[in-house]
């Protein structure tokens, strides 16, 4: 979440949730190929634990309501003012929206919507089928997750979505406490931008790929139907893959799904160089979305849009495709 011109400690940010043990031991492989770093796919079927779909989606989720930790221009909120920002449709797609009325001075800050899984898990696969995401001028985006916030970057960030602006490529992020780096041998589909997964106060940009296709990032992504975010957070790494909508595997729509199966990740940080388990604790899962602030705000000027990003806010029209449209986020151990 914190994109790369962040620079922010997490302290305040997310629901803590309790540290659970780790599970290395019955999940180590090797990766190392001599030097190249390729994902190796686990033996282990995958069982479904945990869905979050339909009228009772938000049972599963909080919202988070205190300041938003990377300085965007919105309230995060919650209650009535939350519910014309989040709810489920009749047709049970899941709608988390900006406020897109008009009104808001320039400079000032627009109601948006922060929710974070009550549930946490210390490995797993993950599994998001999305219709729709948020862009637009000032918007900033992103589906993540997070162990204890208290204890940030220690426990651990996985930032899966996350854009700004006019972006088309989606960007990958793992923010992580020191000694932690991405293998310069792993292999996947997307462009390496970074190495050093260690975060800080003044260094945050995290290790970070970013996905080649402009169909994985706002427009492109939502002139689709969108498709499939699905990651793994296991002891021998971290690999997430993207799906176009009609290209998803049809494992994933029988809700059997076999890694295995899909090939090269977008996005693989494998073990090599950074000890998983002891780096990313029990993670809760987190959509939100944030208006200008470090990353929209700083890369404001270089996005092709008009004027700053403090003139966007008061511009309603830049808000109206701010919104998450969700099928389902599916989890499975
Ligand atoms: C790893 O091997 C694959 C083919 O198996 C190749 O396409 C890829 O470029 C290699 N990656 C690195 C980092 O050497
Ligand atoms: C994505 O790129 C393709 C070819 O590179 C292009 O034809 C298409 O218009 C682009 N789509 C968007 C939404 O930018
Ligand atoms: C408001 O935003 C819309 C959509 O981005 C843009 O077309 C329009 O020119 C903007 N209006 C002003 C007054 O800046």
């Amino acid at each position: 979440m914190f994109g790369a011109l962040a620079a922010l400690v997490l302290s305040l940010a997310a629901s803590a949730s309790a540290l659970a043990p780790h599970h290395s031991a019955q999940l180590r492989r090797h990766n190392a190929r001599g030097t190249n770093v390729t994902f190796a796919p686990r033996s282990t079927s995958y069982k479904l634990v945990d869905e979050f779909s339909g009228q009772n989606f938000f049972d599963g989720w909080d919202f988070f309501t205190d300041a938003d930790p990377t300085h965007g221009l919105v309230n995060f909120v919650d209650g009535d003012a939350a519910k014309k920002l989040a709810y489920v449709q009749s047709d049970n797609t899941i709608v988390l929206a900006v406020d897109d009325s008009d009104g808001v001075p320039v400079g000032g800050k627009r109601n948006s919507i922060r929710i974070s899984s009550k549930k946490s898990w210390t490995r797993g696969l993950f599994v998001a089928d999305i219709f729709a995401m948020p862009h637009g001028c000032g918007v900033w985006p992103a589906y993540w997750s997070l162990g204890n916030g208290a204890d940030w970057p220690n426990a651990g960030e996985i930032d899966i979505i996350e854009g700004v602006n006019t972006n088309t490529k989606n960007q990958v992020t793992l923010h992580s406490g020191p000694g932690c780096t991405l293998d310069k041998a792993a292999h996947a589909l997307a462009d390496v931008l970074g190495t050093s997964c260690a975060s800080s106060n003044g260094d945050n940009a995290g290790c970070a790929y970013q996905q080649t296709q402009n169909t994985s990032f706002g427009h492109g992504f939502n002139m689709q139907a969108g498709g499939v975010f699905a990651h793994t957070l296991e002891a021998d790494g971290i690999s997430v893959w993207f799906f176009d909508r009609d290209a998803i595997p049809a494992d994933v729509a029988s809700k059997q799904p076999d890694p295995a199966s899909w090939g090269t990740p977008t996005a693989y940080f494998p073990n090599t160089q950074c000890d998983i388990m002891s780096h990313f604790l029990a993670q809760n899962l987190i959509f939100d979305i944030t208006v200008c602030g470090d990353w929209a705000g700083s890369a404001y000027s270089q996005s092709g849009c008009p004027a700053t990003c403090n003139d966007a806010v008061a511009n309603s029209s830049n808000f109206n495709l701010a919104q998450w449209k969700i099928s389902s986020v599916r989890v499975y151990q």
